[in-house]
């Protein structure tokens, strides 16, 4: 219906909020998308400028993906079917890609954005909360044990389509389509990430980082 067509243009346009580069250059002057690893997304900010802009990047950014994928909620059962059905949750995934691609291009910056790993995250969150904190649980090991954040975004991405399939299985079995899906788009938007890994020239962070000035 027109409706459902509006949220996903709604759900996009929510996505295209360039939350790293507009919180960038309001506070700082500075366009993140010119330094570091050049995207417009949390890990980027906090590398250029720390976290006091960093978390906050990464807070919208997930809840970018959260809202969107919950506007299914606003258009309701009588177009989606009921709440938990197939239609449904096929529904908040269209919705929640749709912001997703609004993050990677975002009409507000010039079609040029961040990654999308904040913003899947909030979609995963939306639609499978156990799926999601597994998500969590491998990004924080793989990074406290690697130091690389790409590295601990493809390996959580990962962990969803298994974490679905195996370990908290859905109802839904589009949504392990989707899964792998979106597997694939991470390997996509990761792919400078990945050859720098292979070299090992792929940066580091810091994560107990003090002040030494
Ligand atoms: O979420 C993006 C992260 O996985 C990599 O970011 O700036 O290191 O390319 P970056």
């Amino acid at each position: 219906s027109i409706y459902s067509v509006s949220a996903l243009i709604l759900a996009y346009l929510c996505g295209s909020i360039p939350t790293a580069v507009w919180i960038g250059l309001s506070f700082y002057g500075i366009d993140v998308r010119e330094y570091g690893s050049g995207n417009a997304g949390a890990t980027n900010t906090f590398r250029v400028l720390g976290k006091q802009a960093g978390i906050p990047v990464m807070l919208i950014d997930i809840l970018k993906g959260w809202t969107a994928t919950n506007l299914a909620y606003m258009i309701g059962v009588t177009t989606t079917g009921p709440y938990n059905s197939v239609a449904f949750t096929n529904y908040q995934l269209a919705l929640g890609i749709a912001a997703v691609m609004g993050h990677l291009f975002p009409i507000f910056a010039g079609f040029r954005g961040g990654k999308g790993i904040a913003t899947l995250f909030g979609m995963i969150l939306a639609i499978n909360l156990h799926a999601a904190l597994l998500c969590v649980l491998v990004f924080i090991v793989v990074l406290l044990v690697t130091k690389y954040v790409s590295l601990s975004s493809i390996l959580a991405g990962f962990m969803y389509p298994i974490g679905v399939t195996f370990i908290f299985p859905v109802y839904v079995k589009s949504v392990i389509i989707y899964g792998m899906c979106i597997c694939v788009l991470i390997l996509v938007t990761h792919q400078k990430n990945i050859e720098r890994l292979l070299k090992g020239k792929e940066s580091k962070v810091n994560l107990f980082k003090r002040k030494t000035t």
